[in-house]
């Protein structure tokens, strides 16, 4: 599971740094994807750095300032299909 808050349209740097130096060989990412509604390249990037990993589809979770945009169903739907 890797998690990260959008900045400025992609990842935040702490992500970057941990993607590009990890060698996910035999990993699975399951990425989560903090945001205040402008996601836009973060999920392909995310795919894009995780070098040798199987990426699975990500969760956009939402906020509407402190309040989290969607549902727990929602995200135990995202869960669900994963497995
Ligand atoms: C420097 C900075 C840049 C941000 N850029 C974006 C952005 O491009 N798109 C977006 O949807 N949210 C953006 N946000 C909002 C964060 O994604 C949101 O606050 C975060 O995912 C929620 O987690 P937090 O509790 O760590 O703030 C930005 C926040 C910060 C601090």
């Amino acid at each position: 599971m890797r998690g990260t808050p959008v900045w400025w349209y992609t990842y935040a740097p702490a992500i970057k740094t941990l993607l590009i130096q990890y060698n996910f060989t035999n990993k699975t990412v399951y990425p989560f994807i903090t945001n205040g509604g402008w996601i836009q390249h973060t999920e392909r990037d995310v795919l894009n750095n995780c070098r040798n990993a199987v990426v699975r589809k990500a969760i956009n979770i939402k906020f509407d300032g402190d309040r989290l945009a969607l549902s727990n169903k929602e995200i135990e739907n995202w869960i669900r299909s994963l497995l």
